[in-house]
């Protein structure tokens, strides 16, 4: 069977990194790079890090505007596609490159199987939200990292039999990666359990009033313990132009390599974050997830009590994190809490696409 992958951006290379090499050595495989993220700190430190093989065909795409971006890469990808003609091609998640190659693959009548599929926030206010519903509606096998998102599924009409519940491949790499750690090398004075982690990079968090903010809040809270913010691009830019204020004590950096990045989240006090792959991985490493939204996709992670929703109000930020750090015990009941993980999805996704009959 000839299969294509495409990814485009950081999370996607992580959470295939454990299925990638399965499909090079069972199927005639291609992985196709939208170049969606491009420098290195996002993109290739990955592949090194995760011991990737190059991918076989890389776009360079300059875009201003997402849909102008998301044209781009369909046009990219549809050549691509006409050239090689896969009997199948592999989407993960909920990107403009996920939703391209969703799009050009249905437009040509290839199949199309969507991995973390089912996930919703419902918060239609969210490009990634949108980009969900579109790209499960037109795939063809559709697997779902939980029974929430299988529902989700159901509810809208897609045919049950599409649908396989398998876990998440980005359990598989992250506990790979908790071997590997090396959360010191940042600096060599961090205590375990004695810093917040801290990531922002979604739309609705980085206009300059919401991203000052929830900066501000920051600045404070660092006034009672160090804070190590590792900088998305996206957010980096909108600081650099906004000349938004940086106390002392809240210390930023480049974006991260992935193990650096596990290892400093695993020995944190606890991680505030918008993003969607960091909410899973804290839980799977027990550390407690404040998250920096009003809604989430991982909806039964906040149910269970392992993650809060703290919204992005300056003011019941710094209230609710103040509560945090004055009670411990609060914050050991969130480690404690039992979240069932599902291991091994890759070897499973790779064993219901190996048995389709395209
Ligand atoms: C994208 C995804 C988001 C995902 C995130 C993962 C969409 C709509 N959004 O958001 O769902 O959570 O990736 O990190 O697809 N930039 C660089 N170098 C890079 C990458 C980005 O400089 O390698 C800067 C550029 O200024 C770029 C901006 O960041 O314009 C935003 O990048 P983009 O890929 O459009 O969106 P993300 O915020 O990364
Ligand atoms: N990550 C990383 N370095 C960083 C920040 C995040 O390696 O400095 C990893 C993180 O462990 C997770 C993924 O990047 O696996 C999450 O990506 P991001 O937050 O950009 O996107 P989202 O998951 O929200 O789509």
């Amino acid at each position: 069977m000839k299969i294509i992958t495409i990814i485009g951006t950081r999370p996607e290379i992580i959470k295939l990194s454990p299925l990638m090499p399965i499909f090079d050595k069972e199927f005639n495989h291609k992985i196709v790079h939208t170049g969606q993220h491009y420098s290195y700190c996002m993109d290739k430190i990955f592949f090194e890090e995760l011991k990737l093989r190059k991918c076989d065909y890389t776009f360079n795409i300059i875009s201003n505007t997402p849909a102008s971006q998301t044209g781009d890469m369909m046009r990219n990808i549809e050549e691509v596609l006409l050239k090689e003609k896969p009997e199948l091609v592999v989407v993960q998640g909920d990107t403009n490159s996920t939703l391209a190659g969703a799009l050009t693959a249905s437009k040509l009548q290839i199949k199309i199987a969507h991995i973390e599929a089912g996930c919703r926030s419902f918060d239609r206010r969210m490009p990634e939200e949108i980009n969900r519903i579109l790209i499960d509606h037109c795939s063809d096998y559709l697997f779902t990292p939980d029974l929430t998102a299988f529902n989700n599924l159901i509810r809208e009409g897609i045919n049950k039999d599409n649908i396989h519940m398998v876990g998440n491949t980005s359990t598989d790499a992250c506990l790979r990666a908790r071997n590997l750690l090396n959360w010191k090398g940042l600096d060599e004075s961090l205590e375990k359990r004695n810093y917040i982690l801290v990531t922002v990079h979604r739309q609705e968090n980085t206009s300059p009033e919401n991203l000052k903010s929830i900066i501000n809040s920051l600045n404070i809270i660092s006034k009672n313990i160090k804070i190590i913010f590792p900088v998305h691009l996206r957010t980096r830019k909108v600081l650099d132009e906004n000349n938004i204020k940086i106390d002392e004590n809240l210390v930023l950096t480049d974006p991260l390599g992935y193990k650096d990045f596990i290892g400093l989240l695993a020995n944190s006090k606890f991680i505030m974050t918008d993003s969607g792959g960091i909410q899973e991985e804290a839980a799977i490493l027990n550390v407690p997830c404040l998250v920096l939204r009003d809604n989430t996709e991982w909806e039964y992670l906040v149910k269970i009590g392992k993650t809060v929703l703290l919204g992005t109000n300056e003011e019941k930020i710094i209230e609710q994190v103040n509560y945090f750090l004055n009670n411990e015990n609060e914050l050991e009941n969130m480690r404690n809490m039992k979240v069932k993980i599902k291991t091994g999805a890759s070897k499973t996704i790779f064993s219901i696409i190996k048995d389709i009959n395209l």
